[in-house]
C-alpha cells in the first residue's frame, strides 16, 4: 500500500475524527510535508478532507469513486477486495475467482459492460452511476439453506440504505428494491454447486444499486429510479458486505423483516403460468420465501420463483 492509500485508510477508520499531521507522519515514518502532499493528492482525486482547523485532517466524504482502502477499513472481516474501472460482470468475475481457488472475495466495478440480471436479463450498469458489487462466499450450504440468501440480501440492502441515507425502500418479491414505483436495486444470487457432494460449494451475491441519475435508455425511463447519494458508494458497499457475511443459512429470523418490508403482501398481483395470465391477491410470504397467492379463481398457490407485476401500483411491473 502506498502512502496515499495508507492515509486514506487511516482517515476512513477514524470515521470523521481529526488526526494530526504529526501522528500520521510518525505512524507511517514519513515527514509532515509528505503527509501534506499525499492529502493534497487525495483531495484532487475527489476525497473531501477537512484540514481547515490546523489541528490535522478529517475525512468528510469518501467521494464518488470506489476505494479498496476505505472499504477495507470499514469491513468487519479481512477479505480480498478487487476493484475494476470496467468489467463484464462483477458476478462473473467473482465466479471466475472462486473457480481459480479464492475462497471469499468482494468484487466491485465502476461500470459493467455485461451486467447480468435474473432470468437471463441484462442489468444496465453505466460508468459511475451505481454501486455494482458481488460477494463470493465459499461455504457448504445445502440447497434449502442457500436459497434464503436472496431474501437476506434484500433485507440487508434495505437496512444499509436506510442507515446511510435515511431513505426507506420496499422489497418487491423476489428481490427488487423500490422507492415508490421505481426500481433502485436488483439482486442476483448464484450458487456454485459441488456435483460430488450435491451441495452448494459457494454463493455469489451480486447487487446493483442506482446511486446517481443519468440519461437512461427509453425502455428503462419509466422503471428505473435512483437514490441520489453517489458519495456513499464505499460506505454502502462495506455496510452491505458486513451484513451479508453474517448469513449462516440456518437462522431465518430475517424473514419477518422481509415480510414487513414487502410492498407486495395484501396487493393484487399478476403473473404468467404455463403461458396463461393469472391474477390474485398476495396474502403472505412463507418461511422459504415463497409468495402465497389467493387467485381470483379461488385457488391458493405458492410461487417459488418467477416475476410478478403489481397491478395496484401504477408502473410497478
Ligand atoms: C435483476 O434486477 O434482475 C438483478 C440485477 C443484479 C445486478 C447486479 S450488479 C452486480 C452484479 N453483477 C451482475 O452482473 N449482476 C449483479
Amino acid at each position: 500500500m502506498g502512502l496515499k492509500d495508507k492515509i486514506l485508510s487511516r482517515l476512513a477508520a477514524a470515521e470523521g475524527e481529526t488526526i494530526s499531521g504529526q501522528s500520521l507522519a510518525e505512524e507511517f515514518s514519513v515527514s509532515r510535508n509528505a503527509v501534506w502532499k499525499a492529502v493534497q493528492s487525495l483531495k484532487q482525486d475527489g476525497y473531501e478532507i477537512d484540514s481547515a482547523t490546523n489541528r490535522g485532517y478529517a475525512l468528510i466524504k469518501s467521494g464518488g469513486k470506489l476505494s479498496a482502502p476505505i472499504i477495507a477499513s470499514l469491513l468487519e472481516r479481512d477479505i480480498p477486495i478487487h476493484i475494476f474501472d470496467s468489467i463484464d460482470s462483477t458476478n462473473s468475475e467473482a465466479r471466475r475467482r472462486i473457480a481459480a481457488g479464492e475462497s471469499c472475495c468482494l468484487v466491485l466495478a465502476e461500470e459493467q459492460t455485461g451486467g447480468r440480471g435474473r432470468r437471463g436479463k441484462s442489468f444496465y450498469s453505466p460508468h459511475g452511476m451505481g454501486l455494482y458489487m458481488s460477494l463470493a462466499i465459499s461455504a457448504n450450504f445445502n440447497f434449502e439453506n442457500a436459497v434464503g440468501m436472496t431474501a437476506f440480501a434484500a433485507v440487508s440492502a434495505v437496512k444499509a440504505i436506510k442507515k446511510l441515507t435515511g431513505t426507506d425502500c420496499g422489497i418487491k418479491w423476489v428481490n427488487d428494491l423500490y422507492i415508490g414505483s421505481k426500481k433502485i436495486c436488483g439482486i442476483l444470487t448464484e450458487a456454485v454447486t459441488d456435483l460430488e457432494s450435491g451441495t452448494v460449494a459457494a454463493l455469489v451475491v451480486g447487487l446493483g444499486i442506482n446511486l446517481r441519475s443519468t440519461e437512461l435508455p427509453e425502455e428503462l425511463e419509466s422503471i428505473v429510479g435512483f437514490l441520489d447519494h453517489a458519495h456513499i458508494k464505499n460506505e454502502l458497499a462495506a455496510e452491505i458486505c458486513n451484513e451479508l457475511m453474517k448469513y449462516n443459512g440456518e437462522d431465518s429470523s430475517y424473514m419477518s423483516d422481509y415480510r414487513e418490508l414487502s410492498i407486495v403482501i395484501g396487493k393484487h398481483v399478476a403473473y404468467a403460468k404455463n403461458g396463461e395470465s393469472v391474477s390474485g391477491k398476495a396474502v403472505d410470504i412463507d418461511s422459504q420465501g415463497g409468495l402465497v397467492v389467493l387467485r381470483d379463481d379461488g385457488i391458493a398457490e405458492t410461487l417459488r420463483s418467477g416475476e410478478i407485476s403489481l397491478t395496484e401500483i401504477e408502473g410497478v411491473k
